[in-house]
């Protein structure tokens, strides 16, 4: 029988601090309305400690999965971190969190694919329980986009939230678990969502400070363009794929970028939105974050068997599709 990768526990976390739109409107030049409608976004969870970031957020989501499931930290074997907004440059986060949640018998690394890093690190995580090599391994998508986001630019300070999700990986032979993915990759893309400075090509400097290069910078409408095009594409390839109608879905999980890209990714899917997970209008976008907490946020709606696809698309460009049967 062939083994596959089951998500067998969720586990998410959200920082207290509420940023609503109403607070954006007395400090930049925006209103409720217009976020509302060109994002669907209402509020997001901003991480306010200065001595807490992205490994701290990933270490509560583990510590939070672990004890639902009755789990020691030293039974995981494996840790894979998708984050963007690492704590530092090394070590990667996933070796902070195994210190931090105790997991003293697992390796791991990070996985950096932009809003799209939380499938690549799922679906490289699967192959090590497809092979054998592991039985228990954390994937865990954190962001503290607020530690690289401008406040002052209205065109991205509307768009991003802090937080993080995580699932445990167990191989099965059920016929449950992920049963297909497709990665997508071009680079291309890279001058219409970027951080500029900070890495090898430009170091951080004064002048890279002075000119707000570390911050994100985005061309919002070239990236709406392809981003609704190929989130799309690649989630009906992943039915058409699978020989799966519009019935036999349950639920879209879709990246929570903008509203009106998941509306028509279900629209092309044939998929109503009520079998849409969607709370962008509480988190906005929390780059590797937005799947992981859509499938803790919807996991008590889940039956064993339920067939779920999940999109993203992020900066590279990058996007994928996963299919993913659920084993609870
Ligand atoms: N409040 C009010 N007006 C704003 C604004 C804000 N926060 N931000 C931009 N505007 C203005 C613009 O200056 C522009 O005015 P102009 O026509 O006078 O120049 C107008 O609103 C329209 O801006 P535009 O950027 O064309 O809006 P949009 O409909 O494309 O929506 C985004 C902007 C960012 C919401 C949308 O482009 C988007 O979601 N893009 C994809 C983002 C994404 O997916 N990023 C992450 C990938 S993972």
């Amino acid at each position: 029988m062939k083994i596959t990768a089951a998500i067998t526990g969720v586990g998410s976390y959200l920082p207290d601090y509420i940023l609503t739109n109403e607070e954006l409107e007395r400090t930049i030049d925006t209103t409720n309305e217009w976020i509302m409608s060109r994002s669907g976004i209402s509020e997001r969870c901003i991480l306010k400690d200065k001595d807490k970031a992205s490994a701290y957020m990933a270490a509560e989501a583990a510590k939070q999965l672990l004890s639902k499931k009755g789990l020691s930290p030293l039974d995981i074997e494996l840790i894979i971190v998708a984050t963007v907004t690492p704590d530092h440059q090394y070590p990667a986060t996933a070796n902070i969190v195994a210190d931090m949640i105790g997991a003293k018998n697992a390796w791991g690394f990070d996985i950096q694919a932009a809003c799209s890093s939380f499938i690549y690190a799922l679906t490289t995580a699967s192959k090590f329980i497809e092979s054998g090599a592991h039985k228990k391994v954390l994937v865990i998508g954190s962001d503290k986009m607020s530690s690289i986001v401008d406040f002052t630019c209205r065109k991205t300070a509307i768009l991003f939230g802090d937080g993080a999700g995580a699932v445990l990986l167990e191989p099965t032979t059920d016929g449950t678990g992920i049963i297909d993915s497709r990665m997508y990759s071009d680079g291309s893309g890279k001058k219409y969502l970027y951080q500029p400075a900070g890495g090898s090509l430009m170091p951080s400097s004064i002048e890279t400070v002075t000119n707000k290069e570390h911050f994100v910078v985005m061309d919002g409408p070239a990236v709406f363009k392809v981003a609704v095009i190929k989130m799309a594409e690649v989630a009906a390839e992943m039915m058409e794929r699978n020989h799966l109608t519009s019935d036999d879905v349950a639920f879209l999980v879709p990246h929570q970028a903008n509203k009106r890209i998941i509306e028509a990714t279900a629209n092309r899917m044939g998929v109503s939105m009520d079998k849409v997970m969607l709370n962008i209008q509480k988190y906005g976008n929390t780059t590797s974050a937005t799947l992981p907490l859509c499938l803790a946020e919807w996991e008590h709606q889940l039956k064993k068997g339920d067939n779920l696809i999940l999109t993203t698309f992020g900066a590279g460009f990058t996007w994928g599709g996963l299919y993913l049967k659920w084993s609870y």
